[in-house]
């Protein structure tokens, strides 16, 4: 047996004889709520100081954070931030130095080996690579989670059969992982994450491999078992439209600290800390080159206002109360406005005639900031 492939899969460890007896399918596994709800993780002060010859890394500096049942929950960051190291705490593939993690309320750190081979149990994992191994077919790899844990041979079968179908791949059932595109070999991944019935899922840039059709498509699959088995989907990526796509609340580290956390509406709407609003640049694009250049640090005669208008609220923008507010003299340069959970989420470039128009703005209600001024002949 492939220690090694289980262990960095979170699987290994022995199995529990009542584990054979035959679990409930997919969909029952689930709903066993601890006494913090199913699928919840929460961080108590969580550091993880790496110790080597060449020094200490703080990996996680003081993290706490919550993540609750049911959320799609994206953690994003630079590349050495602590993302991956924070995922890992969750089911014990890290201990960290400090601070608690309790996933339902419970502290795993406390949880001896039965305990831990459940929580594991309790809580897949998808990787970039997918890890599948590529001497088995599919069926086998999906499998492999129940033939660790002792579970018989009827039940396994209708187990896979479920986490296939869940996945769309019921026809692949008996192809070897090199015969399949990266888009199905990760949707292996997660059935095989499912088919223990867990109620938390790791992903680590599970969908950076793929092009972005297929990205999609698994995003689509990742939203669809959220839903149909309320699991808890806490997710790494460094790709922004994936968290605008499916996630529900993001956290941004930064050096191993939050930098910012909460809903994605709000943290795309309005991101304050600059390591958020350095994440998110590519997405915000807010002044083209050619408008920068002709940007005036001072009103010169004539010149127009050049005014940004940010939304993160309910309100998408009212038109004609900037018309009013700017005295109808008012163009618009540029604009970015979308829809996240239901937020109208983006900026608006106006050039406005008049150095009052702002102060009008603001009284209506708008969030609004100067940026320059460009010459009325622009
Ligand atoms: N096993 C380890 N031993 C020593 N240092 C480690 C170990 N794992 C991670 N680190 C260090 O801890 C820090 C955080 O690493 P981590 O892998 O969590 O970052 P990350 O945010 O996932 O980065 P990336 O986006 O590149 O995957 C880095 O400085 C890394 O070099
Ligand atoms: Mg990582």
């Amino acid at each position: 047996m492939a220690t090694l492939a289980l262990d960095s899969l979170g699987m290994a460890g022995p199995a529990t004889p009542t584990a054979a007896a035959g679990g409930p399918a997919i969909t029952a596994a689930r709903g066993e709520a601890g006494p913090g709800g199913t699928g919840t993780v929460r961080f108590e002060n969580v550091s993880k100081t790496y110790r080597s010859a060449g020094g200490e890394i703080r990996a996680l500096d003081d993290v706490s954070l919550d993540i609750p049942s049911g959320a799609i929950f994206g953690i994003i960051g630079r590349s050495g931030a602590g993302k991956s190291t924070l995922l890992r705490t969750v089911n014990r593939l890290e201990e960290p130095t400090s601070g608690r993690v309790l996933v339902d309320g419970e502290r795993i750190a406390a949880l001896r080996t039965d305990g831990l081979v459940a929580l594991r149990r309790r809580i897949g994992m998808i990787f970039q690579h997918f890890n599948l191994l590529s001497a088995k077919t599919v069926r086998q790899n999906v499998a492999l989670p129940l033939k660790v844990q002792g579970v018989g041979r009827a039940e396994t079968a209708r187990r896979v059969e479920e986490a296939l179908r869940l996945v769309g791949l019921e026809g692949k059932a008996e192809a070897y992982p090199s015969r399949l595109s990266g888009g199905q070999k990760q949707r292996v991944g997660i059935a095989r994450a499912l088919v223990s019935g867990p109620e938390i899922l790791l992903c680590d840039e599970a969908t950076s491999a793929l092009d972005p059709e297929t990205t999609l498509s698994i995003l689509g699959l990742l939203r669809d078992i959220n839903r149909r088995l309320n699991l808890t989907i806490i997710l790494i990526t460094h790709e922004m439209s994936v968290i605008r796509e499916i996630c529900t609340d993001v956290v941004v580290l930064e050096a191993g600290r939050v930098a910012e956390a909460g809903p994605v509406w709000r943290l795309f709407g309005a991101p304050e800390h600059p390591a958020t609003r350095a994440l998110l640049a590519p997405l915000t694009r807010d002044l083209s080159s050619d408008l920068s250049d002709r940007l005036m640090p001072y009103p010169a005669p004539g010149a127009r206002a050049v005014l940004r208008i940010t939304y993160s609220g309910r309100t998408p923008p009212d038109l004609s109360a900037l018309v009013a507010a700017t005295g109808g003299a008012v163009q618009l340069l540029q604009a970015g406005v979308e829809r996240i959970q239901g937020h109208a989420v983006g900026r608006l470039l106006i050039a406005a005639e008049g150095p009052e128009a702002e102060a009008r703005l603001r009284a209506i209600g708008e969030t609004v900031e100067g940026v320059g001024y460009v010459a009325a002949d622009d």
